[in-house]
């Protein structure tokens, strides 16, 4: 039997590129918490843990104790970074205090527990980042996330703290990611607002899930080595290869489905308290977050060029001369300044 990976978060964009790839070295574990049970059953199988609200801290505890994990990734979060700017409590339960108790419940155990933190830990203004630098957080979010760095690594010092950039990528269960949404929008020709000064070292939520595979031991050869992970501890970035911003991401996939450019409209971060997005934001959100991931990239991690990435994820029936009929056109606008974390 391949040892137990356990990974909280599991119906999320990263955690169900985990669970999925993880099937070839491990017995993975999912976690959910608002999925409903009938979802869940179609969608974890043999991996379901069930439903868990890690922010009861009883209930952490005898998940862990249930499940005996031999690794933990910890990717369950409330992401949305207005929604955490406007219930913070809520905020700090599950994004700063649930992580700690976590790691400090796998530091008990001596098990390699990954915590998957954000490049939005910074505020933009001194890119690109390195694992040393100090976070400067400008939103709850990101505060909350910042201080479960510190908690994470004062309660187990082998913790990995891995900072991922933008995960561009499909959900699970039909669920609508930031690239889900620009596509649609713009294969119904459809303008995306994107920020012009929002730069990421993105990367697809498979090749950073492969990223935190290797982490955990998995990946380089055909067994699990946990031993690999004591190469590891304290912060890691896992960013990819190219530094874009949002409204290059969108001219990419434009070029890439053969659409028309001006389907991108570049905003800038100022412009977006003008009035000119349906919604305005109410968390402040980051400009340049480039990280400098050269550890990780010495240590093995090759996310590939993000165009083949991209490629990989818009298939070709999508492209020109597919022989797929084209969509109506549509002139309606969908204001889209960005991704949440
Ligand atoms: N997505 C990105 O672009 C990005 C970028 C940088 C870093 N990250 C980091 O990667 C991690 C995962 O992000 P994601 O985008 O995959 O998140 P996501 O799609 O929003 O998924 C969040 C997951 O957390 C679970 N969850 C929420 N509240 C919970 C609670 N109280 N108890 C237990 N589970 C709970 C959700 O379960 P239900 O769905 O069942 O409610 C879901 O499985 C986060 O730590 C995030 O900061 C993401």
């Amino acid at each position: 039997m391949p040892p137990k990976l356990l990974i909280t978060g599991a119906t999320g964009l990263l955690g169900s590129h985990i669970l999925k790839a993880a099937q070839e070295w491990w017995h993975p574990v999912g976690t959910y918490h608002r999925t409903t049970r009938r979802q869940a059953l179609r969608f974890f199988g043999e991996t379901d843990h069930g439903r868990i609200d890690l922010a009861d801290y009883g209930e952490t505890k005898a998940m862990i104790a249930d499940v005996q994990p031999a690794a933990v990734i910890h990717t369950a979060a409330i992401t949305n970074l207005d929604y955490c700017e406007k219930y913070p409590d809520e905020s700090q339960r599950i994004n700063l205090n649930a992580p700690t108790d976590l790691a400090a419940l796998c530091g008990d155990l001596d098990i390699p527990f990954i915590f998957t933190s954000t490049d939005l830990v910074f505020d933009g203004s001194d890119a690109p980042y390195k694992e040393d630098d100090p976070p400067t957080p400008i939103n709850v979010f990101a505060e909350h996330r910042a201080l479960a760095e510190e908690g994470i690594l004062a309660a187990y010092a082998d913790a990995v703290i891995a900072r991922l950039p933008l995960l561009i990528g499909y959900a699970a269960l039909g669920r609508e990611s930031f690239l889900y949404k620009m596509v649609a929008a713009f294969r119904r020709d459809q303008e995306v607002i994107l920020f012009g000064e929002a730069i990421r070292s993105a990367v697809s939520a498979a090749a950073a899930a492969r990223g935190l595979l290797q982490l955990a031991g998995s990946g380089f050869e055909d067994d699990v080595n946990i031993a690999e992970i004591d190469r590891v501890a304290g912060r890691l970035h896992l960013g990819g290869r190219d530094h874009v911003s949002l409204y290059e991401l969108g001219l990419l996939i434009l070029r890439i489905l053969g659409r028309n450019e001006q389907l991108a409209v570049p905003i800038s971060v100022l412009d977006s308290y003008a009035g000119l997005l349906d919604t305005p934001f109410l968390a402040a959100r980051s400009a340049n977050v480039t990280l400098d991931s050269s550890t990780a990239y010495e240590l093995g991690y090759d996310p590939p060029p993000l165009r083949a990435q991209l490629e990989e994820l818009l298939p070709p029936q999508w492209r020109p001369h597919s022989g797929e009929p084209e969509t109506e056109n549509a002139d309606s606008e969908e204001a889209n300044g960005g991704e949440d974390t």
